[in-house]
């Protein structure tokens, strides 16, 4: 396995390896791998001729005030645990070779170009984390342009992040696979998250309740319930229980566009969640 920071070094392998005819796949991660982010390389490589993992804990977008100093960094554990996985390459770039040299100016009227992700990151995580999805769209480019591969993976438990990311790859053409890869779970239902970490054991408990919510709107789904109003108060009924947790979101959307529907009848669905447990945010979402 080659550790790589330098961006041309890495598209220098890769177009290397497609000029051999060799299928590539890209895992982009921030680290702090756990079971969710090793389904993803498990997917990769068993569809990849080559697997590419980035590990980049990309500072535009985190919000101010937001975790970005205080996100988990094992690097060593991360390294060990893509070894075992069978990765061929870590791409683990520094801010300043993403970001440019010594005059950092990441402001959005600053001098870089930034990709902006439309009407899809304004709603929901981009109306509670404002630039949040455009750091996102701007670094995947980066990422997809660096790596160059046939493939991408990414987890629908970030299920706003992943329709964004499809449609950037869509409507700029970059000719790209996105391959969604369902959200891995704790045997208590929570969705796994690098940010789990950092919940109390009492926080972590009261965790469940954004997957307990959830799963009330899909099993009153598929007992034929098709009023949205009601799907929506019976996750609240469920997450109400918990003072812990301080909810910013609970809806029922469009699965493709994220619009919020007044009847379920307006195509598939998704009921989704964002909620605060402590210090700690959390999004959750499920197929309804
Ligand atoms: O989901 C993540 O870990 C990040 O948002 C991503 C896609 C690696 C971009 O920084």
């Amino acid at each position: 396995m080659k550790l790589l920071e330098n961006p041309e070094a890495m598209r220098n392998l890769s177009e290397n390896w497609r000029s051999e005819g060799l299928v590539v796949g890209l895992v982009p991660t921030m680290g702090a791998l756990h079971e969710g982010h090793l389904s993803l390389i498990r997917r990769a490589r068993a569809a990849c001729d080559r697997v590419v993992v980035s590990i980049f804990v990309n500072p535009t977008q985190f919000g101010r005030g937001e975790d970005f100093e205080t996100y988990s960094r094992p690097f060593e554990r991360d390294s060990a645990l893509l070894r075992e996985e069978g990765c061929d390459v870590i791409f683990a770039p520094t801010v300043e070779t993403m970001y440019g040299g010594s005059s950092l100016d990441l402001s959005p009227s600053g001098e870089r170009v930034y990709v902006e992700a439309g009407g899809l990151g304004e709603i929901w995580e981009g109306e509670a984390r404002p630039g949040h999805m455009r750091g996102v769209a701007t670094v995947v480019t980066m990422l997809l342009n660096i790596a160059r591969p046939h493939r991408a993976y990414f987890g629908e438990k970030d299920y706003q992040q992943l329709k964004v990311i499809e449609r950037l790859v869509r409507n700029l053409f970059f000719g790209i696979e996105i391959v969604p890869c369902p959200t891995v779970r704790e045997p208590d239902g929570l969705a796994m998250s690098s940010r789990n970490v950092n919940l109390s054991p009492e926080e972590r408990r009261a965790a469940t309740v954004l997957q307990r919510a959830l799963s009330a709107a899909a099993n009153l789904k598929q007992q034929g319930e098709s009023s949205v109003a009601d799907l929506v108060a019976a996750m609240r009924e469920v997450y109400d229980t918990e003072p812990l947790v301080s909810v910013q979101y609970a809806a029922v959307v469009n699965a493709d566009t994220l619009a919020p529907l007044n009847s379920l009848e307006g195509g598939p669905a998704r009921a989704i969640i964002a909620a605060r447990v402590g210090e700690t945010r959390l999004i959750d979402n499920i197929k309804l």
